[in-house]
């Protein structure tokens, strides 16, 4: 929803998708982003006290909304562990002007919670899977989980009506790259729309280097040697994935190249952490408080005029501006700026 009060930041971008994490907790360790050498037994979570309870956040949600977001996406963390979830995407679904909420899932969690969380108003749901070899992707995941629980989950959604899913593969040199046709084959023909990440820095502990990175030209080579692909249209303006089409009718891909091919300058995304900060790039050190103010008793008004100002004097770019150098800059982590 286009508003008189929908803002604009410096570089013309507006703001239409707010991407809210409602946890930083997770019951996965995968590697590229909550190491568990990093977040092993005596990491400290943030603890319920500092997390913004459920009226908190769709109220901040209306704040955006007001603004001209009309797309929401939950995550985390894993956003499956915080209790009572769909009295949360009952509220949102609630909210004059939001038109898609969708979440980002490892799955696990869906056979119990997909179809409470479609009957509350969630439209759809991206389910991330790296393989589709247990023992590659249980290394991956950190846990030792097999694949068999995030199918399951991925089968429960579409049975709750949540589908069609979307599958996101992060790609890493030698870890996974080897099950790059493997996964196309399995997911081609099924209804699932499969898309390749390339491997970011997000963070300061994943241990990115360039050379990890597969880029998408090349996933795109070798999925088009096997199966000849077709480019197809975007679904909307700024779509982080390109869309690639099975010529033979088998469905579709994605390929989401933040290294390689950035996208920074359709960017219309904000990120609120569990915390309740606002942060204006998923490569942010810090974000701006909204918790304060909000428990300080400030109206929507206020909150509104708040964020607006945040987002007029929006710059960011990173990854147009991402070198070597710039991988080791202080930067908060995917799972609890939400991703
Ligand atoms: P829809 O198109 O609405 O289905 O969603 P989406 O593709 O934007 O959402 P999703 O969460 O599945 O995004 C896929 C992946 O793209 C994320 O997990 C990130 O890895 C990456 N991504 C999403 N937004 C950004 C962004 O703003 N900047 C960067 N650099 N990467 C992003
Ligand atoms: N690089 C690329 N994608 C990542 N994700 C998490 N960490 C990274 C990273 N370092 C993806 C996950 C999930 C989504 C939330 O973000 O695979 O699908
Ligand atoms: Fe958990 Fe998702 Fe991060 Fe994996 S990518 S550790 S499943 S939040
Ligand atoms: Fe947006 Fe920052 Fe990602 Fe660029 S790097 S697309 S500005 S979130």
């Amino acid at each position: 929803m286009v508003t008189d009060h929908t803002p604009v930041d410096t570089r013309k971008r507006r703001l239409r998708d707010l991407r809210i994490s409602v946890t930083d907790r997770c019951n996965l360790r995968c590697t590229y982003c909550m190491p568990a050498e990093v977040f092993g037994p005596d990491y400290k979570f943030l603890p319920r006290s500092e997390i913004l309870d459920y009226e908190e956040l769709a109220r901040l949600a209306r704040v955006f909304a007001a603004l001209g977001v009309s797309k929401l996406r939950i995550t985390g963390g894993e956003p499956l562990l915080r209790r009572d979830l769909p009295d949360f995407i009952a509220m949102l679904a609630g909210i004059p002007g939001i038109e898609d909420i969708a979440l980002t899932t490892n799955g696990i969690l869906l056979p119990k919670l997909a179809k409470p969380l479609a009957q509350a108003g969630l439209n759809r749901v991206t389910v991330s899977l790296d393989s589709l070899d247990d023992e590659t992707f249980g290394k991956l995941n950190g846990r030792g989980v097999g694949v068999k629980p995030v199918l399951a989950g991925i089968e429960a959604a579409e049975q709750a009506g949540l589908g069609p899913v979307k599958v996101n593969m992060v790609v890493q040199r030698g870890v996974n790259d080897q099950d790059i046709l493997p996964m196309a084959e399995f997911f081609r023909g099924s209804g699932r729309i499969l898309r390749f990440i390339e491997f970011m820095d997000v963070g300061t502990t994943n241990g990115w280097r360039m050379d990890k990175v597969v880029p998408s030209r090349e996933v795109w080579r070798v999925i088009n040697q096997r199966w000849p692909l077709e480019s197809a249209e975007p679904n909307y303006q700024g779509e982080v994935a390109r869309r690639w089409r099975y010529a033979d009718g088998q469905g579709e891909i994605g390929l989401i190249s933040s290294v390689t091919n950035t996208f920074c300058g359709d960017c219309t995304r904000a990120r609120l952490s569990a915390r309740g900060e606002l942060y204006t790039c998923l490569f942010a050190a810090t974000g701006t408080d909204l918790r304060g103010p909000l428990r300080a008793g400030k109206t929507d008004a206020e909150l509104r005029a708040l964020v607006e100002g945040v987002w007029k004097a929006r710059e960011d770019r990173y990854s147009e501006i991402r070198n070597e150098n710039t991988a080791g800059l202080p930067k908060a982590e995917m799972s609890y700026l939400g991703g």
